[in-house]
């Protein structure tokens, strides 16, 4: 009988076999898929496991802090963060084409994790037991994709934090191989991964690096993730959570144009809000947000962050728009 209760055990039984005495290595990007697999090798393995959550500054608000806090207490497990920001916004600094943005945060995020590993080793390895897996949270979807030959994956280089190269020497451990979406969220919350991470929508590896339209900085950030941060509690509040697949917060950050804020002229940068439904992300179509809660989240942007001075819907569906802008 497939219950979550079976499921979880049964995974929970193949990791311990598979992994024996070895420590294990995991990145935890603070998505639903890394948690859960994170979870599950934990609840095998105990402390053979360390993760590594890399704050490369492209998170949202919060996000950090749920790995960090809520994840730990929920699942005890062994966390280092590395606090990468420096490094991602100078290798940033001046790129604006998105694959090349998307090759330099892969690129930096297996700097940092290997640099992490090495610190694992030295610090947690012992001679006898070295760092010999790490955790991939691989879905069925994932792994027929890149069997078959559907295509998709080469319109945008598509890495997924956790998605990293043969060369690390590592041998794989993915215990979400058999499992679809659904049924992850299901195990997660069996055992005991905290809801808010359980339901968290996709959002992708290179975070709100491919969300700011032009050169990515500091400041940049800092708008997009305060915009970012009031569409999503809006959309929450909404209750609409379950029913839209995510929604990118988008800024174009190299485009103004002319406002009026109280007795004044703005000139300021718009966003775009693409709230998507989809079953898979292969299609989507735009989301039909009631007017009320739309109207809601321009008045707080544009009220809330005051470099902002217009708000966007994007109403294009996938195809011929992908979901993220770049
Ligand atoms: P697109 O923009 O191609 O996105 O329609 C399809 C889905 O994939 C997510 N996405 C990514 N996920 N690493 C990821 O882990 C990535 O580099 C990446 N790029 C896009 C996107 O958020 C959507 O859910």
């Amino acid at each position: 009988d497939w219950t979550p209760g079976n499921v979880a055990e049964e995974l929970v039984t193949a990791v311990r076999e598979q992994v024996g005495e070895d420590r294990v290595l995991c990145a935890l990007s603070g998505g639903v898929d890394s948690a859960v697999a994170a979870a599950i090798v934990q609840k095998a393995v105990g402390d053979q496991l360390t993760c590594v959550h890399v704050d490369h500054g492209l998170l949202r608000e919060g996000e950090r802090e749920q790995v960090e806090r809520e994840f730990v207490e929920a699942t005890g497990v062994d966390l280092i963060v590395v606090d990468a920001r420096e490094q991602f916004l100078s290798a940033l600094a001046g790129v604006t084409d998105p694959e090349t943005k998307r090759k330099i945060i892969g690129r930096e995020f297996i700097r940092a994790f290997e640099q992490a590993a090495r610190d694992v080793v030295e610090d947690r390895g012992d001679e006898e037991h070295p760092v010999k897996w790490l955790v991939q949270g691989t879905l069925y979807p994932d792994v027929v994709e890149s069997g078959g030959g559907e295509g998709a994956a080469n319109i945008k280089s598509h890495h997924n934090v956790g998605g990293l190269p043969d060369d690390l020497q590592f041998a794989l451990v993915e215990p979400l191989r058999t499992l679809f979406k659904d049924e992850v969220r299901q195990v997660g919350l069996e055992l005991g991964v905290p809801e808010a991470i359980v339901w968290r929508q996709p959002f992708p590896g290179p975070g709100l690096g491919i969300r700011i339209i032009g050169e990515v900085t500091a400041e940049r950030l800092e708008i997009l993730r305060r915009a970012d941060s009031i569409a999503r509690e809006e959309l929450s509040e909404a209750g609409l959570d379950r029913e839209i697949w995510q929604c990118p917060v988008v800024l174009l950050a190299d485009v103004r144009s002319v406002g009026v804020q109280g007795d004044g002229r703005t000139y300021g940068h718009p966003i775009v809000l693409r709230p998507v439904s989809s079953e898979d992300a292969m299609t989507a179509d735009w989301s039909r947000v009631p007017y009320d809660v739309l109207a809601t989240i321009s008045n707080r942007i544009t009220n809330e962050v005051s470099e902002v001075n217009r708000v966007v819907l994007d109403i294009t569906s996938k195809p011929p728009g992908t979901i993220e802008w770049e």
